[in-house]
């Protein structure tokens, strides 16, 4: 089973319960968040407080959710230390009275005040009724608050509260944590167009078999993520796998068979400024694919198989001196890692290698690797793929500067 990667790790979230039917969604926010490794505050008005329990946030946060402007028990300034310590507000459900009262500028109360004390991004995640988010005055308070900075997630067309179907349906507790991942993570790539492969490719022997390998996609999925977080422009061309990226933003190209990712990524080449091979691509597949279900016949079964072209070293001839796009490959051993992976390095002409072990990279949400470069050899201790992947970046970035 995936778990959710720490892609919040030592970050601090405000999050400011509006009143709303679409409150019982921030709950699940929450978790959302703690499962990326966030710490959450609750700030919950009066208003959020007739539609959730704070004793729930309470429960799944492990902190007591703050309420009240005047609380008495509190030394300081509230709204003030809230969010001093706040990496970012978001406000779920963000109500048509919340936006109006902050695009004015209002501090009647505990979240308002917090929002004209904040010093952290603010990211709104609207929901109300169509007529109210289509109203003039709320286009404007959008407006304004777009106007400073404020960010947006939602809302969507979906069946809103009273089962009408319009705009104004709050989004998915997911797609709102993505957008807090986005706005916490540096757009350093922005504008950088990045091609990762993943995931195995599958040789046909009849229309019922293939040979293929291990592979689940997650190294390239997690690499396409991350990179989307930091604002690059991603295409994923991935064989065939059960998981997808979490950022919509990431372009999918499927492909089945080496020679198709081959034509896929031929293709694509030249309009990218970095490419990853992260897919197991099979380097041999069977001489002929049988039309019909081959049948169970002697005690033994021979088929011959014909080389595969090689995609990355393809790439790398291709390129030649150009040193752009970036190439990034991979190698997956079984003994003698780093020595295969410099030839690899070598061979297919690359910037650098990703060097695993079979047993560390196929299918976990972990791995061990080593970044094998003519600069030497970086080992990277084992961490999730999420953690791995910001590391490639990091040095993708680099490799962008210099070539
Ligand atoms: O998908 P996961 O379950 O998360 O597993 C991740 C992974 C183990 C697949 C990944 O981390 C990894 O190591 N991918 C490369 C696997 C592989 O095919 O290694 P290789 O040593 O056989 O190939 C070297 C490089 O050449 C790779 O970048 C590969 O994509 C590329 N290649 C290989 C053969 C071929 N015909 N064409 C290629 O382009």
């Amino acid at each position: 089973m995936s778990t959710t990667a720490r892609t919040l790790e030592g970050k601090h979230v405000l999050l400011i319960v509006g009143g709303g039917i679409a409150a019982f969604k921030s709950v699940t926010l929450a978790r959302e968040l703690l499962a990326r490794g966030a710490t959450v505050d609750t700030l919950m008005t009066d208003a959020g407080q007739r539609f959730v329990g704070a004793v729930t946030f309470a429960g799944i946060t492990g902190r007591a959710p703050l309420t009240d402007l005047w609380d008495a028990s509190f030394s300081g300034e509230l709204h003030v230390e809230l969010t001093d310590r706040a990496d970012l507000i978001v406000v779920c459900p963000a109500t048509a009275d919340l936006m109006a009262k902050a695009a004015a500028g209002l501090a009647n109360d505990l979240a308002t005040a917090a929002l004209l004390c904040a010093k952290s991004p603010v990211l709104w995640a609207p929901a109300m009724h169509t007529r109210m988010w289509d109203h003039p005055s709320t286009r404007s308070n959008i407006a304004a608050l777009r106007a400073r900075g404020d960010l947006m997630e939602g809302p969507v067309v979906g069946a809103l509260a009273n089962g009408a179907v319009g705009a104004g349906r709050m989004s998915e507790p997911t797609a709102i944590a993505l957008a807090v991942e986005r706005a916490l993570s540096p757009r350093d790539l922005l504008g950088v167009r990045l091609l990762v492969s993943a995931g195995p490719t599958h040789e046909a022997l009849d229309p019922v078999r293939f040979i293929g390998n291990r592979s689940s996609g997650k190294m390239g999925i997690a690499i396409a993520d991350a990179a989307a977080r930091r604002g690059a422009e991603v295409t994923l061309v991935h064989g065939p796998i059960a998981i997808r990226p979490a950022h919509s933003s990431v372009k999918l190209q499927p492909v089945r068979s080496a020679r198709e990712m081959q034509d896929a990524i031929t293709a694509l080449r030249d309009v990218h400024d970095v490419i990853v091979m992260a897919a197991a691509v099979a380097d041999y597949r069977p001489a002929e694919v049988a039309t019909q279900k081959i049948k169970k016949s002697g005690e033994t079964l021979s088929i011959e198989l014909v080389k595969n072209p090689d995609i990355l070293a393809g790439l790398g001839s291709w390129r030649g001196e150009a040193k752009r796009p970036v190439l990034v490959g991979f190698a997956v051993e079984t003994t003698d890692l780093v020595g295969y992976a410099r030839k690899k390095l070598e061979r297919k002409r690359c910037d650098c290698i990703v060097a695993n072990l079979a047993s560390d990279g196929f299918e976990g949400d972990d791995n061990v690797v080593t970044i094998v470069s003519a600069d030497g050899e970086d080992a990277l201790g084992r961490a999730p793929k999420s953690t791995v992947a910001g590391a490639l970046l990091d040095r993708i970035k680099a490799l962008l500067k210099t070539v």
